[in-house]
């Protein structure tokens, strides 16, 4: 009889025991190095167990540093510790219209919304007497929050919310998660200080963190013994040169898995990881220009517009279309798209003029532009 081609042959070497738990979405019960901002959560949250007011979150850093993570583990562990909270979680860039996002939220807290035919404003009077109403604690996590201000509509539900939680002394807590540090500066000062209460701050990891982060998904995604030594240490260096992200380390490791399988070699080897990293790479890269901030995402097209442009060229291309930075502020961007590896520049000399950069892309024009465009 035929075999039907997804059958096994047997033979095939496995080197996973099971390859979720390197998936980005699964939610790890144990978060080495983020001790200290786990804590800050618990002991925010507290209150609410009591029936109290619970502190409202800011939570901010780079992409991949584990502020989702964290949360998200947060909120389940409360959940499972007291049925009086309740947690909602958004992710702006899904729910970013004011409409949609007032419907989540007053269908979270009871109040039946119909689909269509409802005005807003409507919704947000429902909302507020469902949240009078409520026999729970709500937690609203608002993820990748910096989306909803780059449109009036979603900036005037943020206000919305940060308004309710000011002044309406409600039970309910808001957890905003930003990758943008600048976030509450360009919020109007009346509704800032209902974020500033608790800001927690996400640092990169560290090449020796991310070993160790590495190593504990490692052991329940892994089939003892599959792993080549120095897998994890060079994956660990690599995601730390990227700017310490997490995520870039743990799919470069679920690719290299795959890799080996797909070469039957039973073993995951450095040679499986570095074939793992070009792809990662540019996916990654692609994603992460989502959680660039506008004068980061300006600049880099700039360069994608003009490969090799030298940093005078850009200090006056970047005055022309915005406010004119200063050449220190200018100096750090470049810096930091070098350090995710956006950009690389090269040393040029100006003959008796000195010294400048260039600066040009890592990622290929066209898709580069596409993903830049998708964002203003
Ligand atoms: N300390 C950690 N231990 C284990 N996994 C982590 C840790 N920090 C982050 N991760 C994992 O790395 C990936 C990126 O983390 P995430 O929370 O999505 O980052 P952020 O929200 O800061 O961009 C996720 O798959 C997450 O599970
Ligand atoms: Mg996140």
């Amino acid at each position: 009889m035929k075999k039907n081609i997804f059958e096994r042959s047997g033979k095939e070497k496995q080197v996973f025991k099971d390859e979720k738990y390197l998936y980005p979405e699964f939610v790890p019960e144990r978060l080495p190095h983020r001790d200290r901002e786990i804590d800050a959560l618990v002991y925010g949250f507290n209150p609410l167990v009591k029936g109290g007011k619970p502190h409202n979150f800011f939570v901010v850093g780079p992409t991949g540093v584990g502020k989702t993570a964290c949360v998200k583990y947060v909120l389940n562990e409360l959940q499972e510790y007291s049925d009086r909270a309740k947690a909602l979680y958004l992710n702006c860039f899904e729910f970013n219209a004011r409409h949609a996002i007032l419907s989540k939220i007053a269908n979270f807290l009871g109040a039946p919304v119909p689909r269509r035919g409802i005005a807003t404003d409507e919704i947000y009077s429902r909302f507020l007497e469902a949240l009078k109403k409520a026999d729970f604690s709500p937690v609203i996590v608002l993820d990748e929050v910096d989306q909803l201000l780059l449109k009036a509509d979603g900036s005037k539900l943020l206000y919305d919310l940060l308004r309710v939680v000011e002044y309406e002394r409600a039970r309910v807590a808001l957890v905003l998660i930003s990758n943008d540090i600048e976030l509450t500066a360009k919020l109007d000062s009346r509704v800032r200080s209902s974020l500033t209460e608790e800001k927690i701050v996400f640092e990169s990891y560290t090449p020796a963190q991310l070993k160790d982060i590495l190593r504990e998904r490692a052991s329940f995604a892994f089939l003892s013994g599959a792993l080549g030594e120095e897998v994890i240490p060079v994956a660990a260096a690599h995601a730390a040169r990227l700017g310490g992200d997490a995520r870039i380390a743990i799919e470069s490791l679920l690719k290299a898995g795959r890799e080996a399988e797909k070469e039957n070699s039973g073993k995951v080897e450095v040679k499986h990881l570095k074939k793992s990293f070009e792809s990662v790479d540019a996916v990654s890269l692609l994603k992460g220009i989502r959680h660039l901030n506008e004068s980061e995402a300006l600049l880099l097209k700039l360069i994608a517009e003009k490969p090799g442009i030298f940093s005078g060229e850009l200090f006056k291309a970047f005055g022309g279309k915005t406010e004119p930075l200063s050449e220190r502020r200018l100096r750090d961007l470049l810096n930091g798209l070098e350090k995710k590896n956006f950009v690389f520049s090269e040393q040029v000399s100006l003959g008796n003029k000195g010294k400048t950069r260039s600066f040009s892309c890592r990622l290929p024009r066209e898709p580069l532009m596409r993903e830049l465009n998708r964002n203003q």
